[in-house]
């Protein structure tokens, strides 16, 4: 104790002295930036011409030895943005191409940074490369692909510019697929998905930060296991990318199987009156995909209080997009499914359900659909649900009836 009061009676009557100090150290300071002021009177011309610098060490100091193995370093503690055995010491691993189309999905991002570098948006309206839409044909899947056939079928002879595959499958799946598939390597990094709860969300985010990750990709869709296109490639792009909407499907249901589900502990932000929902098989624009990946007060609020009987994948987007941006969405899906049935599952088709009338009736049922403010005979351009038998039957459908 008395050790502390003498010391602090000691700097008390130090500290006259100590300001004095102070002063004469501040009249010092004053006189060097005076000096500094004069003697550079191209201040700006510093700061500006310091990028030039850090340009010119560059250079310079690139082929130095030392500067190589910090590079490679560098690389192989982290990741290999080469595939392969090349480092980049011999590679440009800034390269437009290896940051426009990484040699591989894999990588080791948490879904927050995930999702941060998909919300990236170019300022520059021009790329610097020739930039075809592509559609991002995403789908979420537990095991393997049933229809992989038909799905290659509909791929094949199409121009690679204008598509891009991502596979979300249960963690742990490997999906045995040939070399020579359009579907090879297209496994991007997943978690556990439990049906009926935000997982199911995380991994449609998931999904859409992955594809975003290529800005070539224009339009998003989410498919199963269980969809099957019922439109050949040339008409879906041609339908997705001429779309002025996304085709989100969104309503009001009164019953309690959509606003009772609604929690009163998500006011203020989100009032019954915005409370939506609708099927989860979307198909987005480019825009609408950033938004979704960028937010995070709303989806914590469904992660929070949208628990069983409230489903957050029926209702999260719907609400979501109702608020903030309703005028970009068709509010329909473009992905037909049966409810025709009642109960909690849609009609599942199975091997004997599949004929001509069947997926005739898919196509067009007679009605027409709103399309950039036209009618069109075209509302569905995929459809589930079916089951893996119904493969074979599907096959074997006259190829003038899909259309590939
Ligand atoms: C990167 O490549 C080098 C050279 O082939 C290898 O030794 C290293 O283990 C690789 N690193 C990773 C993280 O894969
Ligand atoms: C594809 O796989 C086959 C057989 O496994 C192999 O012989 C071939 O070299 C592979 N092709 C490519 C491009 O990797
Ligand atoms: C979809 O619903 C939003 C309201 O959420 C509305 O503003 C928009 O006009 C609707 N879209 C179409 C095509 O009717
Ligand atoms: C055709 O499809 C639309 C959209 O799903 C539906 O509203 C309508 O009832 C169907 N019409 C017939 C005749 O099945």
């Amino acid at each position: 104790m008395r050790g502390r009061g003498e010391k602090d009676e000691h700097v008390f009557k130090d500290s006259s002295v100590g300001l004095m100090r102070l002063l004469f150290v501040l009249i010092l300071f004053v006189i060097g930036i005076i000096i500094g002021l004069v003697s550079s009177s191209h201040i700006d011309r510093y700061f500006t011409s310091q990028p030039n610098n850090f340009y010119m060490d560059y250079v310079t100091a690139a082929p130095a030895p030392t500067y190589t193995t910090s590079i490679a370093k560098i690389s192989s503690s982290d990741h290999n943005c080469s595939s392969g055995s090349t480092v980049c010491k011999n590679d440009d691993c800034l390269s437009m191409d290896s940051f426009r189309m990484p040699k591989s999905l894999t990588h080791k991002m948490t879904d927050n940074e995930l999702f941060w570098r998909a919300s990236l948006v170019p300022d520059k309206p021009e790329y610097p490369f020739e930039r075809v839409p592509k559609v991002a044909f995403m789908f979420m899947t537990r095991g393997p692909l049933p229809f992989l056939l038909l799905w290659e079928r509909f791929f094949r002879g199409q121009d690679v510019n204008k598509y891009s595959i991502y596979v979300h499958t249960n963690p742990g799946v490997h999906l045995r697929i040939s070399n020579s598939s359009v579907f090879y390597n297209r496994q991007i990094p997943s978690q556990d998905v439990r049906w009926g709860t935000v997982t199911l969300v995380d991994a449609e985010r998931r999904l859409l930060g992955n594809a975003l990750l290529d800005f070539s990709n224009e339009r998003f869709v989410l498919l199963s296991e269980s969809c099957i296109p019922v439109y050949n490639f040339p008409t879906i792009y041609k339908y997705l990318i001429g779309s002025t909407h996304s085709f989100l499907d969104s309503y009001d249901d009164p019953s309690r199987y959509g606003r009772g589900r609604y929690s009163r502990r998500m006011k203020p932000d989100i009032k019954l009156r915005d409370w939506r929902k609708g099927s989860q098989w979307f198909e987005i624009q480019r825009t609408l995909a950033i938004k979704i990946v960028s937010d995070t007060r709303y989806y914590k609020l469904f992660k929070w209080y949208c628990l069983p009987s409230c489903y957050p994948d029926e209702h999260y987007l719907p609400t979501f997009v109702n608020m903030f941006h309703g005028a970009l969405n068709a509010n329909r899906t473009v992905t037909y499914v049966d409810w025709s049935l009642g109960g909690p599952h849609p009609a599942s088709f199975g091997a004997k359900d599949i004929t001509v009338n069947l997926i005739q009736h898919i196509r067009n049922n007679g009605t027409t659909c709103s399309y950039n403010e036209e009618r069109t005979s075209i509302c569905f351009l995929f459809a589930r649900k079916f089951s893996p038998d119904a493969l074979g039957p599907l096959l074997r459908l006259p190829s003038t009836l899909l259309g590939f």
